[in-house]
């Protein structure tokens, strides 16, 4: 266990239990309250946009836009974009992991903060860029989720060209873990090759503007091989993603069903709302999804056999990252640049377990 940080974040949650999760809205106004460990902490510059570490050239694009004028939604969009339609991300989009069936099956949700709109598709097929999606059901409709063949008929109703989207690496990521399944059926396996088990990928990009408008959108194509119309933490609002315009952004990559229980974004948003510096609220938030856990994700110890990633961003241009163990990187670009950077972590990397 990190000690250190354990003992840092005791001292600040402490600082911060006096406020309560009440403050409305309206009373937290355009200045972000703050309390607990970045007392001192002058503001950071705006803008900032932050992602999941496979959004480096993202966040990149992101602040280009956004710096020349870009509405926060459409700069980050137009980041996730990017990995969306490149194959070699095998955790989002174009060749994206299938599910156990082999077909690919993407979720995205978005929130636009300074309209208080937020939109999602969930089980898409066929379209390459889901968080467009997402943002068309937000732009155009009074509705917030659409899921599964009535996400892609209104996708194509909108001029969303449809395509395959299991790429041949894909294909034969998915025929290998097929074959291995069973070594009794007429199937061969391979050994040479078998890396992919199962994994969760993601990208999440959350943005705020020089003026303090925020924005947030994740999107994936999901667990891997999993069960057919299985919908993830991404494209549920508030647990994938989730911004308020007074207060700040956050979501979340890694093993969904742990984070829908906890409602993470809603729930790092919040105690952000209650005056926690991002790191300080993504800490937190990762403790409840641990004590949210159920035992047989969990080894003698207590420490998870998956993993979960939180990214936070604060109105005022503070940011970080949390995740359970060491060695997690999220990507960053303000005034300094893009970059990735070390997460926050509760547990150092020796006490990971061997996932079974
Ligand atoms: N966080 C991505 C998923 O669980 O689908």
């Amino acid at each position: 266990m990190s000690i250190d940080r354990r003992e840092f974040l005791r001292t600040s949650a402490a600082a911060a239990a006096g406020l309560s999760l009440t403050t409305s809205t309206a009373e937290a106004a355009d200045v972000l309250p703050v309390s607990g460990s970045q007392t001192s902490v002058a503001p950071l510059a705006r803008p900032v946009v932050i992602a999941s570490g496979n959004g480096l050239r993202g966040v990149a694009k992101a602040y280009e836009m956004i710096a020349k004028g870009s509405d926060p939604l459409d700069a980050i969009v137009a980041g996730v974009n990017i990995q969306e339609l490149d194959p070699e991300d095998q955790s989002v989009g174009l060749g994206g992991l299938p599910n156990e069936e082999g077909v690919v099956q993407l979720d995205a949700s978005c929130m636009h903060g300074p309209t208080r709109r937020a939109g999602a598709v969930a089980s898409l097929e066929g379209i390459a860029t889901p968080s467009l999606v997402a943002k068309a059901v937000m732009d155009y409709t009074d509705h917030i989720l659409l899921v599964g063949p009535g996400a892609k008929k209104f996708a194509l109703n909108m001029g969303f060209k449809e395509q395959d989207l299991l790429t041949n690496k894909s294909r034969q990521d998915w025929l290998r873990w097929k074959a291995r399944l069973n070594a009794n059926d007429n199937w061969l396996d391979h050994d040479d090759d078998i890396s992919i088990k199962f994994s969760t990928g993601t990208i999440n990009m959350n943005a705020v503007t020089a003026s303090g408008d925020i924005a947030s959108v994740t999107t994936t194509s999901g667990l891997a091989w999993k069960l057919p119309g299985r919908v993830g933490d991404s494209p549920i609002v508030g647990a994938g993603q989730y911004c308020d315009n007074t207060v700040g952004a956050a979501g979340s990559t890694g093993r969904g069903e742990a984070n829908i229980k906890v409602c993470g974004a809603f729930l790092a948003v919040e105690f952000m709302r209650q005056g926690m510096a991002p790191e300080q609220a993504l800490m937190k938030v990762m403790e409840r999804v641990i004590a949210m856990t159920e035992r047989r994700l969990l080894n003698d110890r207590g420490r998870p056999y998956f993993d979960l990633h939180f990214y936070a961003l604060s109105k005022d241009g503070r940011y970080s990252s949390a995740t359970a163990y060491q060695g997690g990187q999220f990507a960053v670009a303000n005034e300094k640049g893009a970059r990735l950077e070390d997460s926050a972590y509760l547990f150092k990397r020796e006490e990971r377990p061997a996932r079974r």
